[in-house]
């Protein structure tokens, strides 16, 4: 599905939408979720916080991804087990149902696939599977409810991906003032807004951050027109590619919450919106933006912030002389 990259320079976004009409704009709007599996949601839920997931017993997904901040940690890079410092910053859970495969270099190709890596990395939870299944096994109540939700019953790195991934799925931010206006209110964002929108389409923003999420729908490279400036040592989908051209290119974001997931870039540098539209439009882009037009597309990008999903903490059951101790981590 990578896009090649003449594609990008070649594109007139005119060509491409041309038309007016709100079912063909575009980005589109996020769905409210449809649950058709509450109870492995519910499971999932309790997975996703559950810290025993961890060698330590400290870090559980909603470390690195806190609901209650964007589904992110708010770091320039992630902090894991043993407090050791991640090479990269840690993308957002929400409205992650739509992206085209996980990770920045998309080399997960879906949410279940991608939550049995943190839980064995030994930067992030620093546990294994086998210790995993072990500790969640060792719980009861646990038991009861994989049987519950699963055929065979069985409490493995596969059913506990699955409850998480079946979680996952839910956690979408529909709602948002932008969405209120596609689906026809007009009021329901400024003149100063529409005119960001105008301008993120005009500029050729869209080209790379469309569909329902804004992004997170092709890969693309950091830095199409001048080279983005890092110490971060990312490659992108180089490292799974081993192709010269893929060097750089990562998943193009999502530009939904976006106001909330500062710090911005695969490097987590910078964190204001208005430097991130400005380095988008020199390096991609390679345009200088006014200062009205920065500021009106960054108030388009703060009208993608939707309903965040309303969590209520999971009360997880205990553990019992059975369950492997945690091995929390000393400086
Ligand atoms: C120590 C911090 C940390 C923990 C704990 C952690 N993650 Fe992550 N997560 C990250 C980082 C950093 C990335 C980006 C890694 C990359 O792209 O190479 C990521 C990527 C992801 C992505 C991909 C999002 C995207 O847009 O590509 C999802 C989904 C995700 N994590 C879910 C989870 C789940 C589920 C758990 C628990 C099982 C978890 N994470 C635990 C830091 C963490
Ligand atoms: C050629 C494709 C492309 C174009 C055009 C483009 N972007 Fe991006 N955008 C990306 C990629 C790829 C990233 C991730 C880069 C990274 O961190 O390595 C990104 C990241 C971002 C981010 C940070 C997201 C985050 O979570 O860290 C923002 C904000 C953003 N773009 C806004 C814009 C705006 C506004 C424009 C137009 C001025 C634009 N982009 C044009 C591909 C593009």
């Amino acid at each position: 599905m990578k896009q090649p990259l003449i594609l990008i320079l070649a594109m007139s976004t005119n060509l491409l939408f041309a038309t007016s009409s709100v079912a063909q704009e575009p980005i589109s709007i996020i769905e409210a979720a449809n649950i058709t599996e509450p109870e492995k949601v519910a499971l999932g839920k309790m997975l996703y916080f559950d810290p025993r997931l961890s060698k330590s017993g400290y870090i559980s997904c909603n470390s690195c991804h806190n609901l209650a901040t964007a589904g992110v940690d708010s770091l320039a890079t992630s902090i894991g087990d043993q407090w050791q410092q991640g090479p990269i910053n840690s993308p957002t859970v929400l409205n992650s149902r739509y992206n085209i495969a996980q990770f920045w270099d998309g080399r997960a190709k879906d949410l279940k696939e991608q939550a049995g890596g943190p839980i064995a990395n030994p930067k992030e939870m620093g546990s294994t599977h086998s210790l995993a299944v072990t500790t969640i096994a060792s719980i009861p109540e646990y038991q009861k409810l994989f049987a519950d939700n699963f055929d065979n019953n069985a409490i493995s790195i596969d059913t506990i991906t699955d409850a998480i991934a079946a979680f996952e799925e839910t956690l979408v931010t529909p709602n948002s003032p932008f969405d209120q206006y596609l689906m026809g209110n007009k009021q329901a964002i400024s003149s100063n807004t529409i005119n960001g929108y105008r301008l993120f389409k005009e500029v050729g923003c869209v080209g790379c951050h469309n569909g329902p999420a804004a992004g997170n729908n092709m890969y693309m490279k950091m830095g199409v027109v001048k080279t983005f400036v890092t110490t971060n040592p990312a490659i992108g989908r180089q490292a799974l590619t081993g192709k010269a051209i893929d060097k750089n290119v990562f998943k193009v974001p999502t530009l939904r919450n976006i106001e909330l997931t500062y710090p911005y870039f695969h490097d987590g540098s910078v964190w204001t919106l208005e430097e991130a539209v400005t380095i988008m439009a020199d390096i991609q882009l390679g345009k200088k933006l006014s200062e009205k037009d920065t500021q009106d597309i960054v108030l388009f990008l703060q009208s993608l912030t939707g309903d965040q999903p309303q969590i209520v903490l999971p009360i997880l059951p205990p553990s019992n002389k059975n369950t492997p101790k945690p091995t929390p981590f000393i400086l």
